[in-house]
């Protein structure tokens, strides 16, 4: 059976808590395809000392191993500011599409999070979702995450970061994070994580025959 749920958004609007408790409720495969952008830019900075280099970048998008994947250092900030730059870089992206593609249709179902996936990865998803939250919310969430590794960091900061990396992914020109025509708005402001879920859950449950 192929089945994709395409889920949408910008960062730390709830897209990986979803996606995963969609995932477990429905048996499906889940792929967070940030990983794939995040170990390609952390693996970049590293290899250019500081500075990114396009070709290199997408050279090492197409080579990424399991190891590069399971890194713990993916989740920073640094390692999301880097993954917004060469997401924008039109080779770095080509090198990713075909696994993301093929994982999104594989047999037994897929969730797949991301900026573009239920426009450009798979627009042929049987449900598409489009997550969102103020951004002063998604600031405290991150930060919260965040300061326990980094304790000096403040919301303030998050905020600008988080802003910033918005900006880069909603105005670039290939693949830009936008919700698809036929997305449903997912607005997680107000909302717990139980009904966030729960909602999507509605969502997938309607498509399911
Ligand atoms: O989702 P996450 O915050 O881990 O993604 C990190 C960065 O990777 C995003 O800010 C975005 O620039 C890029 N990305 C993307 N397309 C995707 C997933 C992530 O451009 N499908």
């Amino acid at each position: 059976m192929r089945f994709t749920v395409a889920i949408d958004g910008p960062a730390a609007a709830g897209k990986g808590t979803i996606s995963k408790a969609l995932a477990v409720k429905f048996g499906f495969a889940y792929l967070d395809t940030g990983s794939l952008y995040r170990a390609t830019g952390v693996k970049a900075l590293e290899v250019g000392r500081g500075v990114i280099d396009p070709a290199v970048a997408a050279q090492l998008a197409g080579n990424l191993s399991q190891t590069d994947l399971d890194r713990t250092d993916l989740r920073t900030d640094v390692a999301g500011q880097a993954a917004s730059k060469i997401a924008a870089m039109p080779d770095v992206r080509a090198a990713l599409l075909e696994f993301q593609k093929n994982y999104a249709r594989r047999d037994g179902g897929a969730v797949l999070d991301g900026r573009d996936i239920g426009t450009v990865i798979c627009p042929e998803a049987e449900v598409k979702i489009y997550v969102t939250a103020s951004d002063e919310i998604r600031a405290k969430r991150r930060h919260k995450e965040l300061a326990q590794a980094k304790p000096e960091l403040t919301v303030a900061q998050v905020l600008n970061d988080l802003r910033a990396r918005d900006d880069r992914d909603a105005a670039r020109d290939i693949a830009p994070m936008r919700p698809a025509d036929d997305a449903l708005l997912l607005d997680t402001t107000e909302l717990s994580i139980e009904e966030a879920v729960r909602q999507a859950i509605i969502a997938v449950q309607a498509h399911l025959k």
